[in-house]
């Protein structure tokens, strides 16, 4: 049985596409088409560049915004990277932090995701811990190892209250992109797997307030089946998120 008090969560990771005039298209049309009550919690990562058009559209409505990545220092000389600060300023609640395409295309490390946590913490942004195995590992029985790994660097000695603070997202590289979404079944398994983790570091109350979404070529047709797992709390979405009708059909098959 799933937890009813875990307010559903889907997120749209936008990845590197939309212009600011896409963005403000986009949020125009789903906001005319969200269900009313929304229960759901709604996020969007645009890239940096519609962060500040999307902000202003967005205020005081039932979505919010997510950064796809930050720099963990305040400030300095760091060229091409942002600031925790620059994401509040321009209306970021939540940051996407250790996604598999950070990870495996520009070489991030656990202790930089555990950097970059820290950093989103200490700002007040809602962290989106995204962990996951590659086909490699899921076919040599990592799995567990891979995710406890993840896990445990990123959210060490962190507090109950920091602990419960966003979502963490597990995110199989293999079902990213491909068409190929891991099974409700194998998905539940290792959203299970994550939950005993925090319950094992943290507590049994953390552990069950936690949301743990699951991300990997999820679409309209197959989010039902996700959802109804008892630890799935909602979705981050890649491409289904790009078109307004395929994310409010996300939405509102959770909400
Ligand atoms: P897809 O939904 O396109 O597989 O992407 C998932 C993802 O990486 C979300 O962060």
């Amino acid at each position: 049985m799933k937890n009813k008090s875990r307010r559903p969560w889907i997120g749209g990771n936008w990845k590197m596409f939309k212009t600011i005039p896409e963005t403000l298209d986009f949020i125009r049309e789903l906001l005319a088409g969200m269900p009313n009550p929304i229960r759901t919690e709604v996020v969007i990562a645009p890239p940096f560049t519609a962060q500040h058009a999307l902000g202003r559209e967005i205020q005081g409505g039932p979505v919010q915004m997510a950064a796809q990545n930050v720099h963990w220092a305040d400030e300095g000389a760091f060229t091409g990277e942002i600031s925790t600060r620059m994401l509040r300023d321009a209306g970021c609640a939540y940051c996407i932090i250790g996604h598999s395409e950070r990870r495996h295309l520009f070489g991030e490390t656990d202790a930089q995701v555990r950097q970059k946590l820290l950093a989103c913490l200490k700002a007040g942004l809602k962290p989106v811990l995204c962990v996951g195995e590659t086909l490699e590992e899921r076919e040599g029985d990592k799995i567990q190892d891979v995710i406890t790994r993840q896990v445990q660097e990123a959210v060490q000695g962190l507090s109950l209250e920091d602990m419960a603070q966003g979502v963490i997202a597990y995110e199989p590289v293999w079902a990213i992109g491909t068409g190929r979404s891991a099974t409700p079944a194998a998905a539940q398994e290792v959203h299970a797997f994550i939950r005993r983790l925090l319950e094992d570091r943290f507590n049994k109350t953390l552990a069950m307030e936690k949301r743990i979404v699951y991300g990997g070529s999820v679409t309209p047709e197959n989010i039902r089946d996700l959802y109804a797992e008892p630890d799935i709390d909602g979705a981050l979405v890649g491409g289904a998120s790009l078109k307004p009708e395929k994310f409010l059909a996300l939405i509102k098959e959770v909400n």
